[in-house]
């Protein structure tokens, strides 16, 4: 028995066609002595509409014990629709049920739910259209992400989860650790003695695979990571998860503007990529969830990024005509409504702005030659603000030893990192995209837990 996807069936599947299909019920209905039920295999939006006639085998006890959200196998012959909205259904020969749902209990009933709820039962809500739809994007954004670095000959290199080092310096990290918290080791100082815990030190989750990458891409040029970060920030808004993804290509002999150049192809090129594969589920979300999706994407793909440096961002901040709850002045960090007035308002464009202050920004970031601001570039999208964050990284020995020495990092914990700066040392740069974020902006979703299946956020870690 050769399962064929439901996709692929109601594409190319031909009248008079044998086939067997498996999936789960969407809903089910009597009519005129037949029962019709709506199968999805989740290979697409749509189902196939499958027809029983009462001489398929067991067709009483099929007709009472199958409901929505039971799970069949479904032999028959493709016909012609005569129903509008599809080409072919399937007259079902013989129907094999697997697992029932009681209608009693069964939470997904074919009404819309709030995805509030659906968060909730996120164990069965990639059942639904929207959560559905969601998954396909974000694979399919996955895709085009490998794709695009490996056309280049960017080599994926895989960074560690588990690691000793703070790469933004923002304290926001998650202890590792097999310490008994009944029996906690302690120094004279009554401070926890990590010396004792597993790794001989303190351990945390990483929050960028960067320093790796630079590692990395200090031998194969051009690189990049694509993997899981965790970050402890107590931020419960609509674009912030504990646990997120993001893709770090990191790229040797390499300077701010290259790097910028970059994140534009990529983004164009992702958006390119779904809208070629995903053109059912990006129209259901150009319908159901924001209807300037579509309009946006093609906004990406076809037109120039706006690039401004940081301090005329300040500027047309203090021209604008609105009083902002954050006040601006040169030196604040950007908020995102900021970010959004920018890139949604004024440019209605993606935005890259670059060169910020030294002072809100991380150790690795490369000094400017006015000694004030460093060589990093943010690109902000409409509705999301800050999509992708990166650097030209600092090359030189002394000046990056000073900057560590400044904000009081400690030395010798970096002393890998600052070997790359003894060793062959050249300029590179690079970038981190928030995986989420850009299958948010993509698909219009509200909020950054409905684009992850399984979302980790403050107060929750179901499923
Ligand atoms: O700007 P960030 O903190 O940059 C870095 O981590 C650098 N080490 C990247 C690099 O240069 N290799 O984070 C990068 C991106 C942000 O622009 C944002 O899209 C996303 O990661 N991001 C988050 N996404 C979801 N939830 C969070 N809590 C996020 N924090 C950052
Ligand atoms: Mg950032």
């Amino acid at each position: 028995m050769e399962i064929r996807r439901i996709a692929e069936v109601l594409k190319q599947g031909q009248p008079e066609e044998t086939v067997t299909i498996a999936g789960w019920v969407r809903t089910k209905r009597e009519l005129k002595g037949f029962a019709f039920m709506e199968v999805n295999d989740g290979s697409c939006m749509a189902n196939l509409q499958v027809v029983l006639d009462p001489q398929v085998p067991d067709y009483d006890t099929l007709v009472q014990t199958i409901n929505t959200g039971a799970s069949v196998v479904v032999k028959g012959n493709l016909v012609p629709s005569p129903g509008k909205g599809q080409r072919i259904e399937l007259k079902a020969t013989t129907v094999t049920l697997y697992g029932e749902a009681d209608p009693q209990t069964y939470p997904l009933q074919k009404k819309r739910h709030s995805f509030e709820f659906l968060r909730t039962i996120a164990h069965l809500r990639s059942r639904t259209n929207t959560l559905g739809a969601v998954m396909r994007v974000r694979n399919a954004c996955a895709n085009a992400i490998h794709r695009f670095f490996q056309e280049r000959g960017f080599l994926w290199v895989h960074t560690p989860i588990i690691t000793a080092s703070d790469c933004e310096g923002a304290g926001e990290l998650f202890t590792v650790t097999s310490l008994d918290f009944n029996k906690l080791p302690r120094n004279k100082q009554q401070e926890i003695d990590f010396s004792q815990d597993f790794f001989g030190k303190r351990a945390y989750l990483t929050v960028s695979g960067q320093l790796e990458a630079e590692i990395m891409a200090l031998a194969f040029q051009n690189v990049y990571t694509f993997g899981p970060t965790f970050r402890a920030e107590n931020s419960n808004t609509s674009r912030h998860l504990a646990e997120f993804w993001m893709v770090e290509p990191e790229m040797a002999f390499c300077d701010l503007n290259g790097d910028q150049d970059l994140a534009e192809a990529f983004l164009k090129y992702i958006f390119k990529f779904v809208l070629d594969h995903c053109q059912e589920d990006m129209e259901f979300f150009n319908q159901r969830i924001d209807n300037t999706v579509l309009e946006t994407a093609e906004n990406i793909i076809n037109n120039e990024f706006g690039r401004i440096t940081y301090t005329e961002a300040i500027a047309l901040l203090e021209k604008a005509d609105r009083q902002f709850e954050y006040p601006v002045e040169w030196g604040v960090d950007l908020q995102s409504e900021h970010e959004r007035y920018l890139a949604e308002e004024l440019f209605k464009k993606p935005l890259i702005v670059s060169n910020y202050p030294k002072d809100i920004k991380a150790f690795y970031m490369r000094l400017n030659d006015d000694d004030k601001t460093v060589a990093a570039m943010d690109v902000l999208a409409p509705k999301i603000g800050e999509i992708i964050g990166g650097s030209q990284r600092e090359e030189r020995l002394d000046v990056l030893e000073n900057r560590i020495a400044q904000m009081g990092l400690p030395p010798e914990d970096l002393w890998w990192y600052l070997d790359l700066r003894r060793f062959g040392t050249v300029p590179h740069a690079g970038f981190g995209l928030g995986f989420e974020r850009v299958v948010q902006f993509m698909t219009g979703m509200g909020n950054i837990r409905d684009v992850i299946p399984f979302p980790r956020t403050p107060l929750s870690a179901e499923f």
